[in-house]
């Protein structure tokens, strides 16, 4: 089969010939239609081995169901991740990580759900009841940013988005749910989801309520260090920082197949937009990529497997 697999040269994939997976007992092996690209993952290509299978996020159908007779039977259409291999024409996908699509939702749109949706949605779950609470959201113009601003509006909360540029997002961050765009965080919440890191999560970590928690996602490089005011979060009792990975979270959970059909099912009741912004084949994976790198799209990426 064709496979996008990860080299050391620039753009760091290539299409290639690869041998076609082979599904453990608990897995199904999909027939890829469509996949997304994620921030995180474009960034760790350099450092996978060369010629090694890649990619998180896929939607397709279902070539030979698994062999455990767990999950959607051969034929259904499905949404899923992967740890590696999902940008591929074939792909084995443990069936606890795959949801069946609602009719009436596109390849391109479920494929844009897994990682950024699924990453969104237990952030906020770790946060629990955020009704009428005051959230968070940085890196708001982002993947995983848009998600959580539009999920953590549709559960409720007052939603402040931070951009950095706040006149070209504020229409679209309003659109989705954010009540309030801003640059800098100058206001206390309940909640901080962010998807930023350095700087902006120690301005976030200095800006709780009481009780309050930053849901910390993007990492810096290793050895980079973050200060902030130990007066701003002393005075927040009961303050908490929780650390995402997703990874760890599907491990720790087993509700994976289930929060991927939710949040298809908010997507096909249009209350969840996966705001895909560009759509290509998979053989322009590269200027994707830049694209991608070079932030000129936010939102999701989705390239065709055709
Ligand atoms: N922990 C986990 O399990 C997990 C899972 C998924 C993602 N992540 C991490 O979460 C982060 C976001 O992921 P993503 O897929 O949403 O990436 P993305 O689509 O590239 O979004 C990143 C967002 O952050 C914004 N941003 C970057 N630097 C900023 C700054 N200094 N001030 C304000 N905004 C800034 C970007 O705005 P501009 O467009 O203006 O630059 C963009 O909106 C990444 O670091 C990713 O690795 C972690």
């Amino acid at each position: 089969m064709l496979a996008l697999t990860a080299t050391s040269a620039r753009p760091h994939v290539a299409l290639a010939e690869v041998p076609d997976p082979a599904p453990l007992p608990h897995e199904a092996l999909v027939r890829v239609r469509a996949f997304s690209l994620n921030r995180g993952e474009v960034l760790g290509l350099p450092s996978r081995p060369e010629g090694s299978p890649t990619g998180w996020d896929l939607a397709g159908v279902i070539e030979r169901e698994a062999a455990d007779g767990t999950g959607p039977p051969t034929g259904a259409r499905v949404v899923g991740l992967v740890a590696a291999g999902a940008w591929a024409e074939l792909a084995a996908v443990p069936t606890d990580r795959l949801a069946v699509l609602p009719a009436e939702l596109s390849d391109a749109r479920a494929a844009a759900l897994p990682t950024a949706g699924l990453t969104a949605l237990r952030s906020l779950e770790v946060a629990g009841l955020v009704l009428g609470k005051r959230v968070l959201v940085t890196g708001a113009t982002g993947g995983v940013g848009r998600f959580a601003v539009q999920l953590a509006y549709a559960a409720g909360a007052r939603v402040t988005a931070l951009a950095r540029d706040v006149a070209a997002s504020e229409e679209l961050l309003r659109g989705l749910g954010a009540a309030d765009v801003v640059d800098t965080v100058d206001d206390d919440f309940d909640l901080v989801i962010d998807a930023v890191g350095g700087e902006t999560f120690a301005r976030a970590i200095e800006h709780l309520l009481p009780r309050g928690l930053v849901v910390n996602l993007a990492t810096g490089a290793p050895d980079e260090m973050v200060s902030f005011r130990a007066a701003g979060f002393d005075r927040a009792k009961g303050a908490r920082i929780y650390t995402l990975n997703l990874p760890d979270e599907l491990a720790a959970h087993a509700s994976t197949s289930s929060d991927l059909a939710r949040l298809c099912t908010l997507v096909a009741e249009g209350r969840l937009d996966p705001q895909v912004e560009l759509e290509e084949s998979w053989r322009e994976a590269a200027a994707a990529l830049d694209a991608l790198l070079t932030r000129r799209i936010g939102g999701k990426a989705v390239l065709h497997v055709d």
